[in-house]
């Protein structure tokens, strides 16, 4: 099977190229190296030995696009990773974020039914179920009014996919719901690159870690869990990647429309995470209690059983696996990609 990745040179796309690749699959990525780089792409080639072609272009432009699907005909699936995802960021820039994250879905989707191509997996995310989820979460929990900008586009590229499937039941749609993904491949050749400051915890406690930023701030210990901090659903990045290859194999039989939560189904709190990341680099992680944040929510992880059920798909990394992984990628790649 010809998988195209929108994205494949980010952090997700990049470890799911891997697992495709390993997995046997015929892989294109398509990225605009907007938030990424180019050495992915090499690193994805060197880990698994075999070659992928990728397509420097922007899923936004129909002439782009058209292109690629021109120079590959028979992709049988895409999986959509393209898309801007920083929280902070969509509340500055939200006509960017809209004008990004659902053109380039509209588009995408329009090319690939003018090429043939109707089966399409969704980078979605736990955002889509607002701020009043009851964990563990499971894909029945109604979706919420989204708190920023970034959670309205996934909950909007949600409904036009489902609506797309509704208009045309020739279409196979899988909404993969991830929790936080951290970590990196065990080789330490790929994994997170944020340009500038990080967003997430697991780069910024890597940073600290190797001395680039001074400490941390946990943002609120006052919060109804076991030691007062936020409470979140960690998976690796590699379990991630094969729940992908998972989902792939739904597009076998004529299934409409999924949706699965990928995580784990265990909740780690921050001072978990900072705990775990200390082991794993035998280092102290200074870092300072501050206010809450506006917009937090204290807890909540993921009830996984579906996708075990119908993808056999489990998460198998523990929090000190992927921390001793990020630990091995940063520490391998200080500043990233930049040599
Ligand atoms: N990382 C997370 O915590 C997380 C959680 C839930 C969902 N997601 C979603 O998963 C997807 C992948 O996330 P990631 O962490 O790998 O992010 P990332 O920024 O590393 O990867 C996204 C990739 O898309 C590319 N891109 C953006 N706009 C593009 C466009 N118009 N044309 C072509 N390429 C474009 C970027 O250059 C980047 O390489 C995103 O859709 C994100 O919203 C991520």
């Amino acid at each position: 099977m010809k998988i195209l990745a929108t994205g494949g040179a980010g952090f997700i796309g990049s470890h799911t190229c891997v697992a495709l690749l390993e997995a046997g699959y015929d892989v294109v990525a398509v990225d605009n190296l907007y938030n990424s780089s180019e050495k992915a792409i090499k690193r994805i080639q060197e880990i698994t030995g075999k070659q992928l072609r990728f397509y420097n272009a922007d899923v936004c432009s129909r002439p782009q696009l058209r292109e690629v699907f021109d120079s590959e005909p028979g992709v049988d699936a895409v999986i959509h990773f393209a898309g801007y995802k920083a929280v902070g960021e969509s509340v500055q820039k939200p006509l960017e974020y809209y004008c990004n994250n659902l053109n380039s879905t509209m588009i995408l989707c329009d090319v690939m039914r003018e090429h043939g191509c109707k089966n399409i997996i969704f980078s979605s995310s736990a955002t889509v179920y607002g701020l009043d989820m009851k964990s563990p979460i499971t894909e029945e929990h109604p979706k919420g009014p989204c708190s920023n900008p970034y959670a309205w586009t996934k909950s909007m590229i949600e409904q036009i996919l489902v609506d797309l499937h509704t208009g045309d039941p020739e279409w196979n749609v899988i909404l993969l719901r991830y929790f936080n993904p951290i970590g990196a491949h065990p080789s330490g050749l790929i994994g997170e690159d944020p340009k500038g400051i990080p967003n997430n915890l697991l780069p910024y406690v890597a940073q600290v870690a190797i001395g680039k930023l001074p400490k941390l701030g946990v943002f609120g210990d006052d919060y109804d869990t076991p030691d007062g901090t936020g409470v979140r659903d960690y998976l690796h990045v590699m379990d991630l990647a094969y729940g992908h290859v998972a989902a792939l194999k739904r597009f076998e039989g004529s299934h409409g429309v999924d949706i699965y939560n990928l995580g784990t189904g265990k909740g780690s709190s921050v001072l978990d995470v900072v705990h775990a990341f200390e082991k794993a680099c035998g280092k102290k992680i200074p870092y300072e209690i501050k206010p809450r944040r506006a917009g937090d929510l204290p807890a909540y992880w993921c009830d996984p059983s579906k996708a075990e059920r119908e993808l056999g798909w489990k998460a198998k990394y523990d929090l000190y696996d992927m921390c001793r992984d990020s630990w091995n990628w940063q520490s391998k790649n200080p500043n990233g990609y930049d040599d």
